[in-house]
């Protein structure tokens, strides 16, 4: 198991107290989980804690980490994912602490055509004044490419030519595991995502995670708790940490499934006349299968189906409302043994053109074959 090498008494890990007498295994009840996907990268550690609240959380704290009065964010993939539209104030927060209301100027680089970063346009967009670069691995809401490992490379390489100080932060949400790369092998400086999506492999019961350069981390620690706290205080409820471990053994498996589902899902639905993304049979680079509805209708639809199938509260009916984080009203159906975890099988969507779902999850591909017979009866 090469990508998941815990808690060696070699490895400079964060804030980690692991005894040699337990072979690496955790001593303290209060531990962050380092883990790292490439040993010979310089300095990456690792907190995977409970206390961050959602990828939007752990992403923030990196954000925070990285940037100053004065200095750019320039999201390279597009817009970025709905709920970061507060974070850096491109939607207004009422004054509750965006990027913008601590003076941190931002710019997008739009998509080109094909949905896939613009590369001619990237090579001429980072500015001296440019401390950050936001590269969003997956589509998120937007009907566009995920970017692959290598592509994320090619980007930092491009960024970082132009202005070697310009730090590059990957919001790594539903990418985790797809690849046998991650972001910071090919030269990321910080990673930020949700252990109730890919790295908590459908048993993380909560929490986030930051990984990258050990001053990066630690600065995103110290925006999570304080400066000078990082991740060594706070509560770790129960058997979380159990989770934790478990659930990232489980994860290139549970990422397996999924991907395994997102085929299905691409080939059911485009046959059906259906626009879907990515097409079906070319290689993945998240756990995101996006399927374009088109209506409003066929969207709720969609949801009430996949809810009716879950094994959680079938019963229920979901419906579209208003979330904190999001402009649009979303429906989610997460028929899920963990809140709102989006590594069982799930689906959820903004309701706007073009009225995409957009499913993820799932422990095993033939759960989406089940779901799939209740979807294509109510569409
Ligand atoms: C690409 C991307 N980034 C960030 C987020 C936000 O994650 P969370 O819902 O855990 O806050 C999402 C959520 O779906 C996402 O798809």
């Amino acid at each position: 198991m090469h990508l998941i090498s815990c808690a060696t008494s070699s490895y400079p890990a964060l804030p980690i107290r692991a005894s040699p007498a337990t072979n690496g295994v955790l001593s303290a009840s209060r531990v962050s989980l380092p883990v790292t996907v490439d040993n010979t990268h310089s300095a990456i550690a690792n907190p995977f804690v409970p206390e961050f609240f959602s990828g939007t959380h752990a992403i923030t704290c990196a954000l925070f980490a990285l940037l100053r009065p004065g200095d750019e964010l320039l999201a390279v993939a597009g817009a970025p994912y709905d709920t970061l539209e507060e974070v850096i104030g491109k939607r207004d927060s009422g004054g509750l602490g965006s990027l913008q209301d601590f003076g941190v100027k931002y710019r997008e680089v739009p998509l080109a055509e094909d949905g896939g970063l613009d590369w001619n346009e990237l090579k001429v967009s980072v500015k001296p004044g440019t401390k950050c670069a936001l590269i969003q691995r997956s589509c998120g809401y937007s009907w566009r490419k995920s970017l692959s490992v290598n592509d994320i490379g090619r980007a930092i390489k491009l960024i970082k030519m132009q202005n070697p100080g310009c730090l590059v932060m990957v919001d790594n949400c539903y990418g985790e595991f797809v690849e046998s790369i991650e972001p910071p092998m090919v030269g990321a400086d910080l990673i930020a995502g949700s252990l109730i999506k890919n790295p908590g492999g459908t048993i993380a019961p909560c929490g986030g995670y930051v990984a990258g350069r050990r001053k990066w981390v630690e600065a995103a620690a110290a925006r999570l708790s304080a400066p000078g706290l990082g991740v060594d205080c706070g509560s770790t409820p129960g058997d979380i940490m159990r989770a934790f471990f478990q659930g990232l053994f489980l994860s290139p498996q549970m990422v397996g499934e999924a991907i395994k589902g997102s085929f299905l899902i691409a080939e059911v639905l485009a046959s059906k006349g259906y626009k879907v993304q990515p097409l079906p049979r070319i290689p993945r680079c998240d756990t995101v299968q996006a399927v374009q509805l088109q209506s409003r209708e066929r969207l709720l639809a969609f949801c009430e189906a996949v809810q009716r199938s879950s094994p959680v509260s079938s019963y229920t009916k979901p419906v579209a409302g208003t979330t904190p984080g999001y402009a649009s009203e979303v429906i989610f159906a997460d028929g899920t043994f963990i809140d709102g975890s989006t590594s069982e099988l799930s689906c959820d969507g903004p309701l706007r053109e073009p009225f995409a779902v957009f499913c993820q999850g799932g422990t095993h591909w033939t759960q989406w074959g089940l779901v799939l017979g209740e979807v294509l009866k109510s569409l």
